[in-house]
């Protein structure tokens, strides 16, 4: 059919036609700010999940949520990089002007919360180093938010933001994608502030999505993280949600699937997001048309989506590996969907013990390839990767 019409979208953070499944989590931060709104507290959302379940996309519906409320949204890039600290600064540093730019637009005179708002802003973005001016005719605070160290400036600056954004019954949220891979001392500055600010009641909320890992990373940073959120796991669509994902995106190009199709599409994506937008494509690409794909349509797609999986999605994965990580995940992959034990790991590898496996397995987690599912276990972050290499690279 139409290729220039085709309504999937396989890629990571592609926002999808069909955004469904998620209700839930749309419905709980709209009940946050509505919370906001009467001067009540709240959990902000933590969403973890495997590689492709659709995490990104949906905390950037959050945030534009929070941003149509007129909240102060500003997201970070979480980063292992030598640098992440300063630039996880930057972010924020940028955000917040941004941010401070539209809370000034919205009235027509800066009055005296709002000038100590954006005085503290502005110090805090000078102690940055960029320098980069608010545009607007306000000094900066001295002394306020400009020390250079993010765990005192940031309850600094969020105490003095706090009485403009009471005044306009809206929160300031951070949201930070892969948080998992947040730089320890940004991490627990963002942590820190937030549990001040509950305590303060200045509404600041942190938003986070990442891996299986998340909440016990992010236990390990503050023992109090694991009540500052609602922890939800992102998964795959149920069956119901699986075949909407398939079917509005198609009737809102005015196409269909027939039920034959629709049934085998659902199975060989297992539900996954990323994987149901790989198939929607392939079998748009492959289907004659005009406006139906068929049960043999979605037979070839079957086949055209897995391959594209393979030598996409599947493969940029393994090539992050080395030999001997790769080594490592082939000796996992014996498990198929299951975790894999240490201890039979240390088998199949011919390793005499569980700490001879601690350099490859902890490469493998800080690559995001695989998590310690629970004590002694390891997965996949990757659905169905298992799979993949039984099917691809078994011998090599
Ligand atoms: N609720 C949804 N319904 C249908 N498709 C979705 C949904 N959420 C995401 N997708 C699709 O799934 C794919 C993956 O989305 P996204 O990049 O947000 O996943 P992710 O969980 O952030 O993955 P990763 O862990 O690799 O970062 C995209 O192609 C997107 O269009
Ligand atoms: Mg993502």
């Amino acid at each position: 059919m139409d290729a220039a019409a085709n309504p999937y979208t396989p890629g990571a953070g592609m926002v999808p036609v069909a955004l469904v499944g998620r209700t839930g989590e749309i419905e709980a931060v709209r009940a946050l700010a509505d919370r906001v709104w009467n001067g009540l507290a709240s959990r902000s959302l933590m969403l973890h999940g495997l590689r492709g379940v659709g995490k990104t996309v949906l905390l950037r519906t959050l945030q534009r949520e929070l941003d149509a409320r007129e909240w102060l949204t500003l997201s970070v890039e979480a980063q292992r990089d030598s640098d992440a600290r300063g630039v996880a600064r930057q972010h924020l540093e940028r955000g917040l002007l941004a941010g401070a730019r539209r809370l000034a637009s919205r009235s027509e005179r800066a009055g005296e919360k709002l000038r100590t708002a954006l005085g503290t802003i502005s110090s805090f973005s000078l102690s940055v180093g960029a320098g980069v001016s608010l545009g607007i005719d306000v000094q900066p605070a001295r002394g306020r938010a400009d020390s250079g160290q993010l765990e005192f400036d940031l309850p600094e600056l969020i105490q003095d933001i706090a009485p403009v954004l009471d005044e306009r019954h809206v929160g300031f949220a951070v949201f930070v994608d892969e948080i998992q891979d947040l730089e320890t001392s940004t991490l627990t500055a963002l942590l820190s502030a937030q549990h001040q600010a509950a305590q303060n009641q200045w509404p600041f909320y942190v938003f986070g999505a990442g891996l299986p890992s998340v909440p016990s990373v992010l236990a390990e940073a503050r023992s109090y993280a694991e009540r500052q959120f609602e922890y939800r796991e992102i998964g795959r669509l149920d069956d119901p949600d699986a075949r909407n994902a398939y079917l509005d995106p198609a009737r809102a190009k005015g196409a269909g699937l027939t039920t034959d199709a629709i049934d085998r599409l659902v199975r060989v994506s297992g539900g996954y997001p990323y994987f149901i937008q790989e198939f929607g494509h392939q079998a748009w690409q492959i289907a004659p048309g005009p406006t139906m794909i068929t049960g043999d349509d979605a037979r070839l797609a079957a086949d055209a989506g897995l391959d594209a999986l393979d030598s996409g999605f599947f493969r940029a994965r393994w090539q992050r590996a080395t030999k001997a990580e790769q080594r490592f995940m082939r000796a996992m992959a014996v498990d198929e969907d299951a975790p894999s034990t240490l201890t039979a790991l240390v088998d199949r590898l011919d390793k005499r013990k569980p700490s001879d496996l601690s350099v490859a397995r902890r490469d493998l987690i800080a690559k995001g390839l695989i998590y310690a599912s629970a004590r002694g276990e390891l997965a996949f972050t990757v659905p169905h990767m298992a799979s993949y290499i039984n099917r691809r690279h078994l011998d090599d």
